[in-house]
């Protein structure tokens, strides 16, 4: 397949590098990025190792042809424009899938592209971008694919994928699975990126205490929205998750340590949106939010 991956950071490179093992694949990226994979290939340190010669661009007007598909792996808060810019670009028929976390990315691409193009693809591999030209493949994990209605694509996606070297499965429910993928960031995010800790600290009493109360609030907005998702098992899932990752530093405490935004807003921001469009109070995800925009805004 040609394979255009837009927002070639962390996860686009990683995602990139595998799938060029037996596809077209083209980055789009920052512009030194770009350079440094054009003079020297991109190089994948940790989990996934080797130098891989990849085509890279700085924007999409700069593609020739047409792809067969296009892996979105921008932060949620440039989904908007990425989307924009593919359709401009290449139409409205193109497929899409988007590689990313957060609730909102679903819309941002339904504004601009019909549900039978849309695939989201969840992922807990874990990656970070060392440095123009090299990432680092921090953790294995599984790739959960889905559609909002029957597309061939997915399941050629799922082959392929698992051809390169990634889990990938294709999800009975796919929104059910973004929504508790975001609860569980909803839930560590803000917190350990607030209080600047590994997730594991979080089992302390005090902490968990709001731990439910966020898990609390998340479970009666995704129920209210109409979501099979019971308050007991997405907590237990949410402690099984703090306590695989204790060591870890989350997402949005990296984020805040390298002085970039985060995804607040597509998390508990989105949460917290729907909650007031049921009615249903969101005063702990609400007060997380206000507190990530006050530490955002000292970067
Ligand atoms: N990293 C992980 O381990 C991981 C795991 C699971 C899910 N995810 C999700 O995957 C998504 C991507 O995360 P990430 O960690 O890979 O983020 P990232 O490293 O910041 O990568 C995004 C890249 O896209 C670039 N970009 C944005 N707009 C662009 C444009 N118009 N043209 C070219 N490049 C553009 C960004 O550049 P600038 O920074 O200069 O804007 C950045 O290099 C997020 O939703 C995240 O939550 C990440």
């Amino acid at each position: 397949m040609r394979i255009l991956v837009f927002g070639a950071g962390a996860m686009g490179s990683l995602f990139g590098s595998r799938l060029s093992i037996r596809n077209h694949v083209t980055l789009v990226g920052r512009r030194e990025h770009v350079r440094a994979i054009r003079e020297k290939g991109l190089v994948v340190r940790g989990e996934t190792k080797g130098v891989f010669y990849i085509d890279a661009i700085e924007n999409v007007g700069e593609y020739e042809g047409y792809p067969d598909l296009i892996l979105i792996a921008v932060k949620s808060y440039d989904t908007e424009d990425a989307v924009r810019e593919i359709v401009r670009r290449f139409g409205k028929e193109i497929y899409v899938v988007s590689l990313q976390n957060g609730l909102d990315n679903l819309d941002k691409m339904k504004k601009h592209l019909g549900e039978d193009r849309i695939i989201l693809a969840l992922t807990t591999e874990a990656c970070t971008f060392s440095r123009p030209g090299e990432v680092l493949h921090t953790g294995r994990g599984k790739t959960i694919l889905g559609s909002l209605t029957e597309i061939d694509m997915v399941e050629k996606l799922r082959e392929e994928l698992n051809l390169v070297g990634f889990e990938a499965e294709i999800s009975k429910d796919i929104i059910r699975d973004m929504w508790r993928k975001a609860m569980i960031n909803a839930c560590i995010n803000p917190l350990t990126a607030l209080l600047e800790v590994e997730n594991g600290r979080l089992k302390n009493p005090v902490l968990f205490e709001i731990v439910r109360k966020v898990c609390r609030e998340c479970v009666d907005v995704a129920v209210a929205k109409g979501l099979d998702i019971e308050y007991d098992d997405m907590l237990k899932e949410v402690e099984e998750v703090i306590d695989a990752t204790s060591r870890n530093l989350s997402s949005m405490l990296q984020s805040l340590m390298r002085g970039r935004k985060t995804e607040i807003d597509s998390i508990n921001g989105y949460i917290c949106k729907v909650g007031g469009e049921y009615g249903i109070r969101t005063e702990v995800n609400d007060l997380l939010v206000k507190l990530i925009r006050m530490k955002e805004a000292r970067r």
